[in-house]
């Protein structure tokens, strides 16, 4: 067993150093860290290893891969692959810190979001499918610079922190954090989402319940920040999904 282990252990090991992508193997909610769902959890599964519980939501994204622009109306790019709710929660108040750390992440043309969506009750048996997402956090490029959020990302130790907006209503929330890869966006289908979920539970007396979008309808292929050139000086970004919504 041991040695099945440590296979593996290998060949995750493997995967990281030759795909280079990544994933967000934990946070830091209110200057508390939690870890995350690991990639490798579920080798450990297989293994018949038991595995701990984490805000993170289970995904197959064993390759290390990214959920394609032909897949945006998919399940899949709403907690990346095969997603499946966590069973806990970490806890922020609003007005405070989240930040989520990525595994070395190696693409530095793209933007970064966060979007939170409502549970209407325990995130453990929400249907992902019902999960109206509402954007609190984006940023694309640095006009003047021509620095894309990806490389500000990859700049501060592989790492965002978003801010919860002060005046969002307490609750039991998902949180859904991404990257969008757009160094292919040139061609129809390009771009790579990243997406990863959390179950964050919200603190405070805000009474905002900002209307979402079901992560089916959050992107289109063909939208002005996932098919575009990013090989030219760019003086406009359409950064993709819903507006945002700052509290
Ligand atoms: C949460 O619990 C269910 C039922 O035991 C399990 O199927 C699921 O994989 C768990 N989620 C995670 C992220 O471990
Ligand atoms: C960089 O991030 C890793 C987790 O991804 C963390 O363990 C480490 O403490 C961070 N380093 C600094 C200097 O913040
Ligand atoms: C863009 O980068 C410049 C130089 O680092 C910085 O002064 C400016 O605040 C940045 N602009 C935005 C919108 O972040
Ligand atoms: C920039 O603006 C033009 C004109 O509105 C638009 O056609 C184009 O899609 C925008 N580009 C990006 C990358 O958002």
């Amino acid at each position: 067993m041991l040695y099945v282990l440590k296979i593996a252990g290998l060949l995750s090991g493997f995967a990281s150093t030759a795909l280079g992508h990544g994933f967000v193997s934990g946070i830091v909610a209110n200057g508390v860290y939690t870890e995350g769902w690991q990639v490798s959890f579920w080798y450990d599964i297989v293994n018949g290893v038991t595995i701990p519980q984490t805000p993170g939501w289970y995904e197959e994204e064993l390759d290390l891969g990214f959920v394609p622009p032909d897949e945006y109306q998919d399940p899949n790019i709403i907690c990346h692959k095969n997603a499946v709710n966590a069973n806990v929660s970490a806890t922020v108040p609003a007005g405070g810190t989240v930040e989520f750390q990525w595994t070395t992440w190696p693409h530095s043309i793209g933007p970064v979001l966060t979007y939170v969506a409502n549970c209407g009750g325990d995130c453990k048996s929400v249907d992902k499918k019902t999960l109206e997402f509402v954007k609190i956090d984006e940023s694309g490029i640095n006009f003047s610079t021509q620095e894309w959020a990806s490389g500000v990302l990859i700049a501060n130790n592989n790492s965002w922190t978003t801010t919860v907006p002060k005046t969002l209503a307490p609750g039991h929330y998902v949180f859904r954090h991404e990257i969008i890869a757009c160094h292919g966006a040139t061609s129809l289908d390009g771009a790579q989402n990243y997406p990863f979920c959390l179950n964050i539970d919200v603190t405070g007396s805000g009474t905002a319940n900002p209307t979402g979008t079901l992560g089916v309808n959050l992107y289109k292929e063909t939208d002005p920040g996932i098919y575009f050139n990013p090989y030219v000086t760019l003086t406009n970004y359409t950064i993709p999904g819903p507006t945002l919504w700052t509290g």
